[in-house]
């Protein structure tokens, strides 16, 4: 537990790589995991559109709207007063133009409190990149598996697997560096693609999603590591603690007690002094 750490910052992440030091990055949605995410002492969270299917049960991140994530972030914000918090720009928030972008990162960092913002894309979206650091807030790439394309990709699988599309990923990293990202999030790519893109970084920390150990830090799902979800597991999350069985044992022991009458025991109610209740009966009667 670190209870009284500090507010991570900017240049505190770079400090951290820097230093040698990995920097730690989960998703979450909510003020009570967010609570516990910022004592346990994560460096970064991430607001995810993930939450379209974590949190709401959509198959995919595409209906989330832009009041589904301030609402969101703007909880974990007040869960997770010390973490460097990114907002994750939803489905259609920022591809349309650049001052679409601009003006909803403008909403997430005023409504809700998050220190940055997050959109998917390489050289096709270097332009909002530009726009929105261009306007004061420091922004985050995402390129490799992107669920916001997944229909064009082909699906939820690994991407850059040939030279080719190696190559155009390498490109594309470059072009969000140029357009001012300080970090570029690569997922499910290749090890040694996400190994070069971190060598070749200039002014941007590189972030791992099941893109292998070579990154300036990793990020996981919540609910992957903490076995929450339950339509799928993805190869790249290793779970870290069972949680969904830990809650699913409790819920199961709660039914019971109920059922059995053994819950609520004395301690789980409150009295009524007796002359109180004497005097309720006589005004009843
Ligand atoms: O929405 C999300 O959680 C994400 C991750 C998959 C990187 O964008």
């Amino acid at each position: 537990m670190t209870e009284t750490r500090k507010k991570m910052t900017l240049p505190g992440l770079f400090k951290k790589v820097a230093d040698g030091q990995p920097i730690t990055w989960l998703t979450c949605y909510d003020y009570p995991t967010a609570y516990l995410q910022d004592q346990a002492g994560v460096d970064m969270i991430l607001v995810g559109d993930s939450l379209g299917m974590t949190m709401l049960g959509y198959d995919s991140t595409l209906p989330v709207t832009m009041d589904d994530m301030i609402r969101h972030t703007a909880a974990v914000r007040r869960g997770a007063p010390n973490v460097w918090l990114v907002g994750d720009m939803p489905y259609m928030s920022y591809q349309p133009s650049v001052e679409t972008a601009i003006r909803n990162a403008g909403r997430f960092m005023a409504e809700t409190g998050c220190d940055c913002i997050k959109l998917e894309g390489g050289v096709a979206m270097a332009d909002r990149i530009k726009g929105i650091v261009d306007a004061g807030i420091p922004a985050i790439g995402h390129l490799g598996l992107t669920p916001q394309s997944v229909s064009a990709l082909g699906g939820f699988k690994l991407q850059g697997k040939s030279a080719t599309l190696a190559k155009k990923i390498l490109d594309d990293a470059k072009a969000l560096e140029d357009a001012g990202a300080f970090m570029i999030l690569l997922e499910l790519v290749p090890d040694r693609l996400c190994q070069l893109i971190t060598a070749r970084a200039k002014n941007a920390l590189i972030m791992s999603l099941g893109s292998g150990p070579h990154a300036h830090g990793q990020l996981l799902i919540y609910h992957d590591a903490f076995a929450l979800y339950p339509k799928f597991k993805p190869k790249m999350a290793k779970v870290f603690a069972d949680a969904g069985a830990v809650i699913r044992a409790g819920l199961e022991g709660y039914v019971q007690e109920v059922t059995a009458k053994t819950f609520p025991a004395r301690e789980h109610w409150f009295g009524m002094p007796d002359e109180e209740y004497d005097e309720l009966l006589k005004v009843l009667d």
